[in-house]
């Protein structure tokens, strides 16, 4: 539903009587917003965010989260209910198209999708020119970004079919991409996608399989590879996201936009900190080493993360991590692993966090990084390559919101402003003039 006017707000500059009334506007739930885009022209003032922690960048009709309540919505259905129910290519139909599909719509959108996971053969030479122990994350930015020199034709964002066709070949071939990197990376043959295969079944085929045999599908681990990704799928303006926004926004390509939102994903704070859990979990050894580490946590001068936890909208848990937490449980005991030592450490860590002022008070619970490692991991997916997971699953939400950018015709270039704090103007000094 559009924005309603829910009535206005007034700001005035103490000690003058220069005042404006600014509209407030509120959507289908969730905070109202104070709309200041008449604030610069009638007050002669810009508003300060940095991190942007309590501001609308745009609307949007995809994703929505209450940070208290702990609840994610895509398209308005709570994503329990989908994790339950649904699967990820219907859920990345959901997410591109406002509905969930009829039985003709879905096939249509799967046979779409498994049609178009092949590369140009020609892709293939670009993953010769990395060092074979480059990061997963260094070739798909690289080789997602140049997806656009294959398309010349398919450019056009302004035309409908266009973005459609774009939005599919990259839901279709970040999987291929992302496969590919990690066969090159370890030296194997790579694996031709296979359209008989299930979307979730065809990656774990083109990340484990070999020519020299038969690969024997796990229905359990195709069926968890398709809830992570179901989980990862979209957040509303998370940084990636909000990078491809602002990328797609000059009307750069969408793979260009991909590609910037991948690079976005790949630091710590963000996607890449699944890999920064086990990793920090690894470095902490054993249960009786976490107290130590809490304390380096609480210690602000050794700039130590509890990686996995906190979030910048969830105060609550996450949602995401109870269901990753429930789905860690059911793939180790269908993989015949019991007590697991990194979830043990996990669950440690998380039931000593949560006692701890530290973290209550600071609203920091588990999110959707500090449990989906340990699932991987256990799934033989290698540490280097749980990011890449990340960007493939959140290719369909990044595509959905540019194509609902471009789609806005509200929408127009990005472009921030500052509050400068630099030299007040002065002349240019002479070389023989400086000390
Ligand atoms: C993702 O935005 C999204 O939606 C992202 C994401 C998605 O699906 O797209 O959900 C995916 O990126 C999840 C987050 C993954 N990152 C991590 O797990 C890295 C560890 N987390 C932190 O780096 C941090 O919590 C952030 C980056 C996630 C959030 O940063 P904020 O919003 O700047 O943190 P905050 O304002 O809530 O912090 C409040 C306080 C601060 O201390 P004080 O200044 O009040 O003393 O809590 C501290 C922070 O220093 N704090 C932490 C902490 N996170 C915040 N202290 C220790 N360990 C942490 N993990």
């Amino acid at each position: 539903m559009p924005t309603t006017p829910k009535g206005s707000l007034t700001v005035t500059l103490d000690g003058t009587n220069r005042t404006t009334t600014l509209p407030l506007l509120g959507g289908t739930i969730g905070p109202e917003v104070a709309d200041i885009r008449r604030l610069y022209s009638d007050l002669g003032v810009f508003t300060y965010d940095i991190g942007y922690g309590g501001t609308a960048a745009t609307e949007s009709r995809i994703t929505y989260i209450d940070g208290d309540e702990g609840i994610l919505l895509y398209r308005g259905y709570p994503i329990e209910q989908l994790a339950e129910n649904s699967n990820f290519l219907e859920v990345s139909y959901l997410l591109l198209y406002g509905e969930l599909p009829n039985a003709a719509q879905m096939a249509e959108f799967t046979h779409g999708v498994t049609n178009h996971t092949m590369l140009h053969e020609q892709i293939r030479r670009f993953f010769e020119g990395f060092r074979r122990d480059a990061h997963p994350m260094a070739v798909m930015c690289g080789v997602v970004g140049a997806l656009s020199a294959f398309y010349h034709e398919n450019l056009d964002t302004s035309d409908p079919r266009q973005r459609e066709i774009a939005a599919f070949r990259l839901i279709a071939k970040v999987p291929t991409i992302a496969a590919w990197a990690y066969k090159y990376r370890v030296g194997q043959p790579l694996m031709y996608p296979r359209n008989d295969l299930g979307y979730a079944e065809n990656f774990l085929y083109m990340l484990n399989a070999v020519p020299t045999e038969p690969w024997k599908s796990n229905p359990v681990l195709s069926k968890a590879m398709d809830l992570i990704m179901i989980l990862h799928a979209d957040h509303e303006q998370n940084a990636s996201t909000s990078t491809v926004r602002l990328i797609g926004s000059t009307g750069a390509n969408p793979y260009a936009a991909v590609a910037g939102g991948i690079a976005a994903l790949w630091g710590p704070a963000h996607g890449g900190a699944n890999e920064a859990v086990l990793k920090m979990l690894a470095e902490i050894g054993t249960p009786e080493n976490i107290p130590d580490f809490i304390a380096q946590v609480k210690d602000k001068g050794s700039h130590t993360k509890l990686m996995g936890f906190g979030h910048r909208v969830y105060k609550n848990f996450d949602p995401r991590a109870k269901i990753m937490k429930e789905t860690c449980h059911a793939v180790l005991a269908e993989l015949g692993i019991k007590n697991d030592p990194t979830l043990a450490m996990a669950m440690e860590m998380e039931r000593i966090a949560l006692e701890d002022d530290y973290f209550v008070s600071r609203k920091l619970y588990p999110n959707v990084d500090f449990y989906s490692g340990i699932i991987l991991k256990a799934m033989g997916i290698p540490t280097e390559m749980f990011t890449v997971l990340f960007a493939v699953a959140r290719t369909v939400g990044w595509v959905s919101q540019w194509k609902e950018m471009i789609e806005d015709p509200a929408q127009r270039i990005g472009r921030p402003r500052q509050i400068y704090t630099g030299e007040a103007p002065r002349d240019y000094a002479p070389l023989d003039t400086r000390g």
